[in-house]
């Protein structure tokens, strides 16, 4: 015996992660592999923000800042909100646990779309909530069914929008329509992972559109994946002060270290901005060239507002991804549904469409 776990805990699955390209390419005995299986950045830090850091590395001695001020400030600043409508956190994954912590108790309903970000399960089952999730339509979220769903035992609704990992969007006229709908003791995190990737012109910005309309809507993105800064952990939540209040109660002490405060402030220098967004419009153009190269090859493709791809291939998504992964290219399956590939640098994605080749 060595302690007793939490029942709930027992029955979880040991976190699995994705291969890392060394690792596929060791396994495979090839001389190198390509990593497109967790929707990153293929750029590395611009000069400027691996500067900021360095300088912040001569204070790894001392705790940083533990609200993350400058960064609050400096987000309240660029998102037009007051700072006590601005929370940071270890990641937007992190800030949805903290959600989860103020939010969710035993007994407790969650309602989200299904497929959907993993954590969601994991997080209601840790909380010992009941998660309620509603089926996809067309790979997207049917908002009339969620709505449906929400009960008075509902105390969080979850939407990814970009979904991952469909790479679909929900309408700011649909959203509110929801949120209309809904009670407002009932708190709706609109999670903006990819927002960055995002022309839809049905979607408008939730700060302005959405926020200022429904106090109990809450916003929450990442310095993770546009930003090109998964590896330090970064995300951020905007919305109406007692909600932002609540979820930075549960917070950790010092949860965004000094490196990810720096290279967040630097990121956000006009000069880096522009850099970063030359990157995102690469990605978005190559979204577009990929989309159409996987159709003509006959591959069945859903029309993608992220910086991934969205394969339903349902049974073929296993022998596919081992395939791929053998040809040196790592990606994300889900098991009879299909497959996720991440859209990296042109070279990556011509390297992938070679090897993937005809269906
Ligand atoms: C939909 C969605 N939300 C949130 C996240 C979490 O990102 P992070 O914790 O790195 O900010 C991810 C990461 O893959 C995601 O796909």
């Amino acid at each position: 015996m060595s302690g007793r776990p939490r029942a709930v805990v027992d029955s979880l699955p040991q976190y699995k992660p994705g291969k890392s390209a060394a690792q596929a390419a060791a396994d495979h005995q090839l001389s190198e592999a390509i990593k497109l299986a967790s929707n990153e950045s293929s750029h590395g830090p611009l000069p400027s923000v691996l500067a900021a850091v360095a300088d912040g590395a001569n204070l790894l001695n001392r705790y940083p800042d533990h609200r993350g001020q400058a960064l609050r400030a400096a987000i309240s600043e660029k998102q037009g909100v007051g700072q006590d409508q601005v929370t940071v956190g270890c990641g937007s994954v992190g800030l949805l646990q903290q959600a989860f912590t103020a939010y969710v108790g035993a007994g407790d309903e969650v309602v989200y779309p299904w497929r959907s970000f993993e954590v969601h399960p994991v997080f209601s089952a840790i909380a010992e909530a009941r998660a309620v999730t509603v089926p996809l339509k067309d790979q997207a979220f049917d908002l009339e069914a969620v709505e449906a769903a929400v009960t008075e035992r509902t105390k969080l609704v979850i939407l990814s929008t970009p979904n991952n990992p469909t790479g679909t969007v929900c309408s700011t006229h649909d959203l509110n329509k929801l949120l209309d709908a809904l009670s407002d003791d009932v708190v709706v995190i609109i999670d903006e992972a990819y927002l960055e990737f995002v022309t839809d012109e049905s979607v408008r910005n939730p700060v302005t559109d959405i926020l200022p309309r429904h106090h109990n809507a809450v916003v929450f993105r990442t310095f993770s994946k546009a930003y090109g800064l998964a590896n330090l952990r970064v995300g951020y939540a905007l919305g109406h002060s007692d909600v932002i209040g609540s979820i930075d109660k549960v917070a950790l002490p010092f949860l965004v270290n000094g490196l990810a405060q720096a290279a967040v402030l630097a990121s956000l220098e006009v000069a880096a901005e522009k850099e970063l967004e030359e990157r995102v419009v690469e990605v978005i153009n190559e979204r577009t060239r990929v989309t159409e190269a996987l159709l003509n090859l006959g591959w069945p493709v859903t029309p993608s507002q992220a910086n991934f791809l969205w394969l339903p291939v349902e049974k073929e998504a296993g022998p596919l991804f081992q395939r791929l992964e053998g040809q040196g290219i790592v990606t994300r399956p889900f098991e009879d549904e299909g497959v996720r590939v991440t859209i990296g640098t042109p070279e990556e994605n011509n390297r992938f469409l070679e090897q993937i080749g005809p269906r």
